[in-house]
């Protein structure tokens, strides 16, 4: 039996976490560059992480369409496709990257100095699309004041609904994710009664209490991101949004950050918050949250990213995909799958 590592995307919330989007360079030194890193990357989280475990530093790397296609790897993740830019009552833009960095602990020395390695290694030969730094803001709360992530899925459910499993075999143990960075008027969320806000939620600001069905808004966040199969099982996502900005200038912010096995889930509730669901009925957190970043990335597994590394294409595997192994202690704090006949 085999068994195939995960990188840590199912890993807790933390108080800090680095987002970082880089577009490579073109060309055959950069790309080499690239690959040298993937192969890296547990021992630079190994070499930064060591120095005190209770820091908890992990890092899940993620890889954009464009990228993938250059790295030649003989066979492509089905679910993999550049974001698609979403037009409704209110704009979700697509913008440039071909990797993205979720660096996330619970110091924020141990997120920047992981991320200094990655850019001291990467620096010269990617462009910087993004970095943003986000932060916990008391009770696990976003900057409109709302305990954020309290629905996400736990144990068994939370790795069904983030890894890839029998149904992509080449790229089992992986995953996929979006991120969108978005700004809020804070100003006008302000001018809003709790009450009214509370509605735009579907909870209780203070308790962070769910709202009865019954009681639900039709354009409430939680009704528009809440979706099902045809035969009505639940379609989860695994979320870690960081509350982000800078007072002095103005800047407050929701860095969303979405995990799934395949990214079709994510794009309905997209099409749900900003094309509205009957179209019209848009989620009004938006309102108030513009978002100005929109990328969708390939999270390979880590046995994966070390053959992206080693330049090695793939092979399909030779016996199938039967179960989650649980999450193993790992350099990458890992999770993995089994592999058996
Ligand atoms: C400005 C951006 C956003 C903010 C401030 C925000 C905030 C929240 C809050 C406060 C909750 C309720 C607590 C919880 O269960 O976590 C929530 C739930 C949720 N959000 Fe968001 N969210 C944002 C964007 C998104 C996006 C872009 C998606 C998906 C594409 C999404 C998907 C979800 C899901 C699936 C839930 C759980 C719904 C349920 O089943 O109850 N959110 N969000």
């Amino acid at each position: 039996m085999t068994t195939i590592a995960s990188q840590p995307a199912d890993a807790s919330l933390t108080a800090n976490a680095i987002f970082l989007t880089l577009s490579l360079h073109e060309g055959e030194a950069a790309l080499q560059t690239f690959r040298d890193l993937c192969a890296d990357l547990p021992g630079l989280v190994r070499a930064v992480g060591f120095r005190n475990a209770a820091a908890g530093l992990s890092c899940v790397i993620g890889i954009g369409a464009a990228l993938w296609d250059r790295l030649d790897m003989g066979a492509r993740p089905q679910g993999l496709h550049p974001f698609r830019e979403l037009a409704g009552v209110h704009r979700a833009p697509a913008t440039p990257g071909d990797i993205l960095f979720h660096i996330r602990a619970e110091r924020p020395d141990f997120c920047f100095e992981l991320a200094s390695q990655v850019m001291a290694r990467l620096g010269p030969v990617a462009t910087v699309e993004d970095e943003t730094q986000g932060f916990k803001f008391f009770d696990n709360r976003d900057l409109l004041g709302f305990v954020d992530g309290t629905e996400n899925p736990s144990g068994a459910d939370r790795m069904a609904a983030v890894f890839i499993g029998a149904e992509d075999e080449v790229f089992a143990g992986g995953s996929y994710v979006i991120v969108q960075k978005y700004l809020h008027d804070l100003a006008r969320w302000a001018a809003m009664t709790v009450e009214a806000q509370e509605r735009v939620i579907g909870r209780r600001k203070l308790s962070d209490i769910e709202f009865p069905d019954a009681e639900k808004a039709s354009f409430a966040h939680n009704v528009l991101t809440n979706i099902s199969d045809a035969q009505g099982n639940p379609l989860q996502i695994l979320r870690d949004n960081m509350p982000f900005g800078s007072p002095a200038r103005g800047a407050f912010g929701t860095y969303f950050i979405g995990y799934a096995r395949e990214p079709g889930r994510i794009e309905t509730m997209l099409t749900n918050m900003f094309a509205g669901l009957p179209p019209g009925n848009y989620d009004r957190i938006l309102d108030v949250s513009t978002a100005v970043t929109g990328g969708l990335f390939f999270v390979p597994s880590a046995d994966l990213l070390d053959r992206i590394g080693s330049g090695e294409a793939l092979a399909a595997p030779e016996q199938g995909i039967t179960a989650f192994a649980g999450r193993a202690q790992g350099s990458l704090g890992i999770g993995s799958l089994k592999q058996g006949s």
